[in-house]
């Protein structure tokens, strides 16, 4: 269990946008709320929320995140990028690019891409990242991005969580200063993502790391149906073309299914 404070990540914040505010709670139903009420509001990109433990975490696709009070790190980010509504996913990809590479800076392990934005470390979920998008007419108005990440979380009481996701202390064998993890996210976040607002695209760190082309994947659309082929391509939006076992190709995009790995 931790607690991170806004003082102690302040005194060491060197960013300019990413965490301008800072507003650390202790619990919320979710992260995702407080920052789209904010939006809302009209404050300016760049704050950042973080909670202690969420009673109403949100995963991608409709489903839950869990989120105890023993050890995840729960981070929502406002975001207003200069972005056509249709490269909405560009944004998420920096925030995911951003806490692999902290984790490979400060720990050295090796950190994955699943499609769209899951990091995994050996082969297990350690983060996703979600992002709901705000739209007038077709512009973005703004991004709530948010990631989840298992630091010190204790998955023997989530049987359906236990194979599949994995802490970054259980892959570490030590412990982890939460405080150092969220700076580091945030400063490379807000690397990736000037850099995306001056022009340059994500998709290629992105994609450097993806874990996911040239595997045999099963996809759940939003209509229940389950799709079974081969991840065959991404697209310059970040969508995969899955190309089938019974002949043709669909395209997927993250907010409406998930997909499972087959080997
Ligand atoms: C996923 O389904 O993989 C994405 C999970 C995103 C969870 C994070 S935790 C902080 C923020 N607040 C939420 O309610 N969800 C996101």
């Amino acid at each position: 269990m931790f607690t991170l404070t806004q003082t102690t990540i302040e005194e060491r914040l060197r960013t300019s946008l990413l965490g301008r505010p800072l507003v650390c709670l202790k619990s919320v139903e979710s992260t995702q709320t407080i920052v789209r009420e904010a939006a809302r509001r009209g404050e300016a990109e760049g704050l950042a929320v973080v909670a202690g433990q969420q009673t109403a975490g949100k995963g991608r696709a409709g489903r839950s995140w869990w989120s105890p009070p023993s050890g995840g790190l729960y981070l929502s980010l406002l975001l207003r990028p200069n972005l056509p509504g249709d490269l909405t996913s560009w944004t998420v990809m920096t925030l995911t690019l951003g806490a692999a590479e902290a984790i490979e800076q400060l720990y050295g392990l090796p950190v994955a891409i699943k499609w769209p934005n899951d990091l995994l470390i050996q082969g297990r979920k350690l983060a996703g990242v979600l992002a709901e998008g705000a739209f007038i007419g077709s512009r973005l108005d703004y991004v709530v991005a948010g990631i989840g990440l298992n630091v010190a979380t204790d998955f023997s009481s989530q049987p359906e969580l236990a194979d599949t996701a994995i802490s970054l202390e259980a892959a570490l064998g030590a412990a982890v200063d939460p405080a150092s993890l969220l700076v580091a996210l945030l400063e490379h976040s807000e690397r990736h993502y000037l850099a995306m607002q001056a022009g340059v695209s994500p998709l290629a760190a992105w994609q450097a790391r993806l874990d996911t082309l040239g595997r045999p994947v099963t996809v759940h659309l939003a209509d229940g149906r389950l799709v079974h082929g081969v991840a065959g391509a991404v697209l310059p939006d970040g969508a995969l073309r899955i190309d089938l076992d019974d002949g043709g190709s669909q395209e997927v995009r993250a907010h409406d299914v998930t997909l499972r790995h087959q080997s």
